[in-house]
């Protein structure tokens, strides 16, 4: 590791800190559970729309900390916003927002506030680029905390970089292991292809019906 590369991961660590952490052990988040940043969301969501722990909160318009039900049964983390949901610091508002959501009434038969949808990153990386891994690992402690506070029976992640990030499970396709139950941080987690996806890809939407399917009979 170079100096500098070490001075940068001491800064997060200061962070970290600063935010209740007393130590942190990266994609074990059953261990998170006792280390929380704030006992509610409301309050962690003050705390996050002061976040300066990477880059791209430069460029930020808003904090997008996502939005629904805290007590939801089930939840759905996609990658991080995009221009719309940087103008108006609410996550999926756009053209997928609009998808997800007839997902959500149509094969659900839940309403948008029923549930609560995150991402993987708080804020817009720069012409919607795929975030990074630095970002990601100053940004996911947040999300694994919502996790730990909604504490859902399910987990539905949206796309690759979704699933990707938040199980380590790099290599996996997200075609080979989407509709698969998964356990995570005492969750059912149940990956998918991501909104954006079904819009270029229409054809997919059936397999996305089936996984819907599954996670209803799992509610
Ligand atoms: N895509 C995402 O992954 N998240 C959003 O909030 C919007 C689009």
């Amino acid at each position: 590791m170079t100096k500098i590369e070490k001075a940068k991961l001491l800064k997060l660590l200061y962070q970290y800190r600063s935010f209740g952490f007393k130590y942190f052990k990266e994609y074990k988040p059953a261990n998170m559970i006792n280390q929380k940043i704030s006992s509610n969301l409301a309050a962690m969501s003050d705390k996050v729309s002061n976040c300066h722990l990477c880059s791209i909160s430069n460029s930020r318009k808003n904090v997008v900390f996502g939005e629904g039900n805290e007590n939801a049964s089930l939840m759905f983390i996609g990658e991080a916003p995009g221009a719309n949901e940087d103008e108006v610091g609410r996550p999926f508002v756009g053209k997928a927002g609009m998808l997800l959501v007839k997902i959500i009434e149509n094969v659900l038969n839940l309403k948008r506030e029923d549930v609560y949808i995150a991402n993987v990153l708080k804020c817009r990386p720069p012409n919607n680029r795929v975030p990074t891994l630095e970002e990601v690992t100053s940004c996911k402690p947040y999300l694994l905390e919502q996790i730990s506070i909604i504490k859902p029976k399910i987990i539905v992640a949206l796309g690759s970089t979704s699933y990707h990030h938040l199980t380590g499970d790099y290599d996996m396709p997200i075609s080979k292991i989407r509709g698969e139950v998964l356990e995570f941080a005492d969750a059912k987690l149940i990956p998918t292809f991501h909104p954006s996806f079904l819009l270029r890809n229409p054809s997919a939407k059936k397999e996305v019906f089936s996984d819907m399917l599954k996670v209803k009979k799992l509610l």
